[in-house]
């Protein structure tokens, strides 16, 4: 039997910025499902295979980068950590504080968080605070409140948060053997398509923009090629494809609401450098591949997540998918955490019958 997953950390110590007595806290992230889509690689003519990061500890892929985030801060003798968020980092952050016995302070903007997220970092015991603005109004305070008091940010800024993050990238070429020709995966922040930039690229034994920040990750040799990086933000929330700040950013998609992205800079050199792409979908193309992957491939995502299928279903109707290309596409959050839009006019209240064969059997039409 394989030896039981042991968390980001401990599976890639010798990849990442941390020195053997530093503590890991850990919820055992990482090690998610790597699953073949056959609806998918049928609708496009390509070989499909979804990143389920909704499978993480806490939903979604943010786990990742807080693991390495909250450990570093727990390491340097922080006791406080604040986050601007959508909804995931928050509560993430809120899971990973608490298992380190720290104080989370989060800030976000006021009625656009799914109400599963402000669950979380609720019941892990985070202290709100509700913004009359957007996320990168959130995240101008988090910066100004970590710079002015003794509060560490751990939004993905925070480079140990990408460190973390990179991992997803090595997770599949460890378990394809190769890296895909195409990288697909939603953009907010931008901070994953950053990371997995990195990842990609430190297993084919080069530096990116964004590990060049961070000259303590080792490096080494593992595949040779790396994947064109295809990044799909919401119509709404499209500051790379504007190649401008979206002031009002908006969408159903609210995890990737975001007009003025962070790591803009490095995600311009992910797109440029691995010659890729960030281009938009729309709101109704989210829903469909939302439903499309609950429906057809079994994988109950959060809207933002959909955006990288619908984005490669998009390329694939205006036939840019190249015939029988290796195509991964990052999942990134669960659905659970928004159960209303996936819902949206769904019918709520099947028919009551008695707990009787027969009027069941009639019912579902088999009798
Ligand atoms: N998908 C989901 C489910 C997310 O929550 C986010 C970002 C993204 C995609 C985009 O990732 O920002 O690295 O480009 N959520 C952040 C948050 C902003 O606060 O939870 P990105």
């Amino acid at each position: 039997m394989a030896a039981p997953w042991r968390g980001v950390i401990a599976e890639y110590a010798d990849r990442l910025p941390f020195e053997p007595e530093e503590h890991a806290i850990t919820l055992l992230e990482g090690g998610t499902p790597l699953i073949e889509a056959p609806a998918l690689s049928e609708a496009t003519g390509a070989e499909v295979y979804v990143k389920v990061e909704g499978a993480n500890p806490t939903g979604s892929f943010k786990d990742r980068g807080m693991t390495t985030a909250i450990s570093k801060v727990v390491s340097n003798g922080s006791q406080a950590v604040v986050c601007a968020s959508t909804g995931n980092t928050s509560a993430s952050a809120a899971a990973y504080a608490a298992r380190a016995g720290l104080r989370c302070i989060v800030a976000l903007p006021v009625g656009k968080i799914a109400a599963g997220k402000l669950a979380q970092a609720i019941v892990h015991g985070a202290e709100l605070v509700q913004v009359d603005g957007n996320f990168d109004d959130c995240l101008r305070l988090a910066r100004a409140l970590a710079h002015a008091y003794p509060v560490s940010l751990v939004n993905s800024v925070n480079p140990y948060r990408l460190q973390g993050q990179k991992t997803a990238a090595f997770e599949i070429v460890d378990a394809l053997g190769c890296a895909p020709d195409i990288h697909a995966l939603p953009v907010g922040n931008a901070g994953n398509i950053s990371a997995y930039w990195m990842g990609y690229s430190e297993y084919a034994g080069m530096t990116t923009a964004a590990s060049l920040d961070h000259p303590s990750a080792r490096r080494g040799a593992v595949v040779s090629t790396r994947p064109r990086m295809w990044g799909f933000q919401a119509e709404g929330a499209a500051p790379f494809v504007k190649d401008a700040v979206v002031e009002n950013p908006e969408t159903i998609a609210t995890a990737i609401r975001i007009g003025n992205p962070a790591s803009w800079a490095y995600a311009t050199a992910a797109r440029d450098d691995s010659g890729g792409l960030i281009d938009a979908v729309s709101d109704a193309d989210i829903l469909d591949a939302q439903a499309l992957l609950a429906s057809e491939v079994g994988v109950f995502v959060e809207p933002a997540s959909a955006a990288s299928v619908a984005g490669v279903l998009k390329k694939a109707r205006a036939g840019q998918v190249p015939s029988g290309a290796l195509i991964v596409c990052t999942v990134t959050g669960n659905g659970l955490k928004d159960t209303a839009t996936a819902l949206g006019e769904r019918e709520l209240d099947p028919t009551t019958v008695p707990a009787e064969l027969e009027p069941a059997a009639a019912l579902l039409g088999l009798a």
